[in-house]
């Protein structure tokens, strides 16, 4: 499967995502800076990746800073790591993570605690492709055989460390020796369904058709679709969801044609502080993701844009919630507070 984000004695390399597929490069990040350049660019994108990705851009700036000003510097790197991008709380879940542990080696030597938050990011890495696998054996069994499933965005081992949450269900199904095939919806304007979700399917063997976004209705309505999953950036205390731009309406749809629609996401991707999906803060993304396509404008010059990256669907649409820790459904209020236990 696909390395999305490594830790290596050069610095941190990831695949970058906006040139996929037509290119597999890969890009090294030697400090905190060039990690949120990535992230906030979009080299690397999918709420766990950029937790793990936000956890190994803290470890590498404490690695470069001065023992004489660690704290000051400590600070202003957190603070570039979170102003990246708002919606994914996994970013801010791997950011508090790691200033939880710098404040537990407060006086300890400067090589203690460089070796120490290494050691943190490296295991918040490997953490996530564990956590994903257990996603995908709590998922695997509502997978219906023999049907196609839907997806939108990529959920997959490039929005993880590795294995991915969504595409984690559908792997597990599949090895798992269900017969399924997966339908990607491609996923205006960034095309993450159509560049990534496609390509790293295709990679491993699984059959995946393209669809454009409008045509989920359709296929759902024809009964041929068995379930509908996907990712999340962050789930309210009431189970509404923020995901990609889009999701909402397939959600709508899914209700409407009677197909299950099942969020698989870590339990990191909680955020019980917020009482319902409408105090989650929805990006905005540039005008140009929507007027140009690959550089070459398809809409007039001075196009009026709305762009936000996200959309909240409500916890009335959604089957169940699949996390590491378990299946939860509604209602949510009660089975997240015992998963988040
Ligand atoms: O803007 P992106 O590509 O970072 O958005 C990603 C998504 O919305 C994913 O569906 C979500 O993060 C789940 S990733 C396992």
């Amino acid at each position: 499967m696909v390395e999305t984000i490594q830790w290596t004695d050069e610095g941190v390399v990831m695949i970058d995502q906006t040139r996929l597929p037509l290119v597999k490069e890969f890009v090294t990040c030697r400090t905190y800076e060039q990690v949120a350049d990535a992230i906030r660019t979009m080299v690397i994108r999918g709420a766990p990746a950029i937790g793990v990705a936000a956890a190994m851009g803290v470890a590498l700036g404490v690695l470069h800073a001065s023992p004489q000003t660690l704290d000051s510097e400590f600070e202003t790197i957190c603070s570039t790591l979170a102003a990246t991008r708002p919606t994914a709380v996994n970013l801010f879940w791997g950011i508090d993570r790691m200033k939880r542990l710098y404040a537990s080696l407060r006086g300890r030597p400067i090589a203690e605690i460089r070796d120490a938050l290494v050691r943190e990011a490296r295991h918040v890495y490997l953490e996530d492709i564990a956590i994903n696998r257990a996603i995908g054996a709590h998922g695997a069994a509502l997978v219906p055989n023999g049907k196609t499933v839907l997806t939108h965005c990529n959920a997959g081992a490039l929005a993880t460390a590795g294995y991915g949450t969504a595409l984690g269900v559908i792997r597990a199904a599949v090895e798992a020796g269900k017969r399924i095939d997966v339908f990607a919806d491609e996923t205006r304007p960034f095309l993450q369904g159509a560049r990534l979700t496609v390509w790293e399917l295709q990679e491993d063997g699984i059959p995946v058709t393209l669809i454009t976004d409008n045509m989920a209705g359709h296929f759902l309505r024809s009964g041929r679709i068995g379930c509908v999953v996907v990712g999340a950036d962050r789930i309210a205390r009431n189970g509404d969801v923020a995901n990609k731009i889009g999701t909402y309406g397939v959600a709508v749809l899914a209700h409407e044609n009677e197909v299950p629609f099942y969020v698989a996401a870590p339990v990191s991707t909680l955020d019980l502080t917020l009482p319902s999906g409408d105090r989650i803060p929805i990006e905005q993304r540039p005008a140009r993701e929507v007027t140009e396509m690959f550089g070459t404008p398809v809409a007039p010059a001075g196009t009026s844009v709305e762009n936000p990256a996200f959309d909240v669907t409500p916890a009335r649409y959604i089957a169940a919630i699949i996390t590491e820790k378990g299946v939860a459904r509604a209602p949510y209020a009660d089975s997240l507070r015992v998963l988040a236990r």
